[in-house]
């Protein structure tokens, strides 16, 4: 390790810690690059209300580097419950003094810390270009290589945006809601009626670990969603969705839901969309994102990028994402190391 990691000093980032917690604001929004459509600008509030919010059966290990009093490189781990892996959520360092080894020990430091929480596996998803796509910086890619990280079995991600001014797919209009069902519009917080039924369509593509369902308002306080609601209260951002609901059953054939930080009123956040598969074939996907797009340009009316990502094996997604004009403008591909290097 060259003189300058051997200098830096690890604080842990604590919400109520607000001198280190203003460092590593200002260096994550100075570090973030100008690359068109690569990410949302940061939000002060999203970022903030990050450190004292983590995604629900998470829990979550920062630390900024100091060199002398300055903020050179930050570190967080996102620790999933009862999984042996620690996901390297972000790993920085300031540009003015990349190439100095700094990076290297804030990855020998993600691995202690990994290994303090009992991880055997880090992993982390590194943005590329897509073949053919806008040019993205080799440097992140380069930089795991050179630590023996090697990129994981298993799909990329692909990272599509829509920029309504060039195309916007509501421009005819919703299409015709299919016969049997009926759409339902809510907010930010789900009514209590859909709220089991959300988390289970949710689990159902995998966002969340298998739990057991009840019923009742303490299985409705306690639901995956209800969890998820608090993480993204607690970060100021407020999400629209619309749902179908199958007339005969009452019951909910799916939803769709998009987010969006207080700080950036052009940027939404498409996340997740599912139908459940007896559901499926009826043109409900399509439906229910274009009606959400409605609902939220009625609240948000600035809003003209939207931003979503689908793992690269689910072509019906990506191909629904192309129909209304989503254009892929990067890939993730999920790149692991082992905690204990082979020696
Ligand atoms: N191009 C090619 N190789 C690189 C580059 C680059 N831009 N950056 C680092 N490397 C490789 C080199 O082999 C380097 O050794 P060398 O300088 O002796 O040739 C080695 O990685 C170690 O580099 P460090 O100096 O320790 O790393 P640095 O402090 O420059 O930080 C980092 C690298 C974290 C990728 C930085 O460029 C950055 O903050 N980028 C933006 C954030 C980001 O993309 N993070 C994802 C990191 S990947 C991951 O977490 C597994």
């Amino acid at each position: 390790m060259n003189d300058t990691a051997a200098d830096l000093r690890f604080v842990p980032l604590e919400a109520d810690d607000v001198p280190t917690v203003d460092a590593w604001l200002r260096l994550t929004t100075e570090s973030a690059e100008d690359v068109p459509l690569s990410a949302a600008p940061h939000c002060a509030a999203d970022l903030t209300g990050s450190v004292r919010f983590a995604p629900p059966d998470t829990s979550l290990a920062g630390e900024v580097a100091f060199l002398g009093g300055q903020a050179v490189g930050a570190l967080r781990l996102v620790l999933p419950d009862g999984a042996p892996v620690a996901v390297v959520d972000q790993l920085l360092t300031a540009p003015k003094e990349r190439r100095q080894g700094i990076g290297t020990a804030l990855f020998r430091r993600a691995r202690s810390l990994a290994a303090e929480h009992g991880r055997t596996l880090l992993v982390a998803d590194v943005v590329q270009a897509l073949p053919g796509g806008p040019v993205r910086d080799e440097g992140p890619a380069a930089f795991a290589a050179a630590l023996g990280a090697t990129v994981s079995d298993g799909p990329e991600g692909v990272h599509q945006w829509l920029d309504l001014d060039r195309h916007d797919p509501s421009a005819d209009g919703v299409p015709e809601v299919p016969a049997g069902y009926r759409l339902q519009r809510w907010g930010t917080v789900t009514p209590d009626a859909f709220a089991i039924a959300v988390s289970e369509l949710g689990q159902s593509l995998g966002a969340s670990p298998p739990e057991t369902w009840g019923e009742g308002p303490d299985a409705v306080r306690t639901s995956h969603v209800r969890r998820y609601e608090r993480m993204r209260v607690g970060r100021g951002r407020r999400a629209y969705h619309v749902g179908a609901v199958h007339e005969a059953t009452g019951e909910l054939a799916g939803f769709t839901s998009a987010s969006k930080t207080t700080g950036n009123p052009e940027h939404l956040l498409q996340g997740m969309t599912v139908v459940a598969a007896a559901h499926r074939g009826h043109g409900l996907g399509l439906v229910l994102k274009l009606a959400n797009l409605a609902h939220v340009r009625e609240y948000e009316p600035r809003v003209r990028l939207i931003e979503t990502a689908n793992a690269d094996d689910n072509r019906p997604m990506i191909a629904l994402n192309e129909a209304m004009g989503f254009v892929p403008q990067e890939r993730f591909v999920s790149w692991e190391a082992p905690v204990a290097p082979a020696v």
